[in-house]
């Protein structure tokens, strides 16, 4: 089958032919259609960050998928060939026509989503679900404050807080104001013009920050006590955490097919909605990656766009279109 695979560590991306996967009992083989960029494969390629998140060269991304079951293990009865299936990756990456996953890490595609807005969902959905809800703590009528609300995460967080009951401020580029304003933001910080700490009136009980740095040593200073500091980009100062009587932790997305099947539904009923905001065929991965690269400066060798060129469309994800 046709892959794309990274050879050795910051080298091109190749567009190769590889060996077709084989499935154990509990996994599916699904014919892919489309997978999804996520940060985290360029820094896996990178290798800047390979003593926490190692890789076996040559290594295939891909941390996402939608697809159709065309074969399950002897183990598997949550699905059938023939199903349409998405989900997150369980080993092999998802830039490939061929993927081996456990069945447990995928759910029936929504009915509603084509496959290439199916393809962009799992990651960030699952990453906001289990920020705001497993680590954050977060309920009806509380006040929750999401750093990046624009970005692929940040959106499901903003949907599924507002969902949820919850008082949802977000920070954000300026004008993505009525896109969070859209998803249910109730209040937008534009953050290259102002400090959070200084405008927000009250003090909130949740913080989810996706920016990190000086952004999450500020959210303290916001935090009710007793409240919550989660972070999915950086670990959080227990040190700062016990002086300002909260709990912060730093999570690492852990996959779930219950989860993920319970934010199908919520697509399917409208009550949330996913954005894509490219697709290119497969073998333009390596053109995929430098559109966000000018988020991620420094990795993969990759430099941000020029000053003058056009500023990428700052929200929505970068699908592939495999078949
Ligand atoms: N721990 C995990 O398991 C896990 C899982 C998924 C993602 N992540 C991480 O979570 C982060 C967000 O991922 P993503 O896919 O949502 O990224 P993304 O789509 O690139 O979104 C990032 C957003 O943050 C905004 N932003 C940048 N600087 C900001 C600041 N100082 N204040 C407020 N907003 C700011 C950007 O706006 P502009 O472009 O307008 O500046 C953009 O809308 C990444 O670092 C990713 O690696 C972690």
């Amino acid at each position: 089958m046709k892959a794309i695979r990274v050879l050795e560590y910051g080298g091109q991306l190749v567009f190769d032919d590889v060996p077709t996967p084989t499935i154990a009992r509990d996994e599916v083989f699904v014919k892919i259609t489309s997978t999804a960029v996520n940060h985290v494969d360029l820094v896996k390629a990178s290798g800047t960050a390979r003593q926490v998140l190692p890789i076996d060269l040559p290594w295939i991304p891909g941390h996402e998928f939608s697809g159709v079951v065309e074969q399950i293990g002897s183990d598997v009865v949550a699905c059938a060939p023939g199903d349409a299936v998405f989900g997150t990756t369980t080993g092999m990456g998802a830039f490939a026509e061929y993927l081996a996953v456990k069945a447990a890490a995928s759910a029936r595609k929504p009915s509603n989503l084509s496959f290439e807005e199916a393809a962009s969902v799992p990651v960030a959905s699952q990453t906001a679900w289990e920020g705001i809800f497993t680590h954050g703590h977060l309920e009806n009528g509380q006040t929750i404050l999401i750093h990046g609300g624009a970005g692929a995460v940040g959106a499901y967080a903003v949907q599924l807080a507002s969902h949820a009951g919850a008082t949802v401020i977000a920070t954000a580029s300026g004008d993505d104001d009525a896109y969070l304003n859209s998803i249910g933001a109730s209040q937008v910080i534009d953050y290259r013009e102002a400090q959070f700490e200084k405008v927000l009136r009250e003090k909130v009980d949740v913080v989810f920050d996706l920016v990190g740095g000086d952004t999450q040593k500020r959210s303290f200073l916001v935090l009710k006590e007793g409240g919550y500091l989660v972070s999915a980009v950086q670990p959080v100062s227990q040190e700062e955490a016990a002086r300002h009587r909260v709990s912060g932790a730093m999570m690492r997305l852990a996959p779930s097919g219950d989860v993920l099947g319970r934010i199908a539904r919520l697509l399917e009923e409208g009550t949330i909605r996913p954005d894509v905001a490219t697709v290119y065929p497969l073998q333009d991965a390596a053109q995929a990656w430098k559109d966000i690269a000018g988020n991620l400066p420094g990795v993969h060798g990759l430099s941000p766009s020029g000053r003058g060129e056009a500023r990428r469309r700052s929200h929505g994800k970068i699908v592939l279109r495999v078949a």
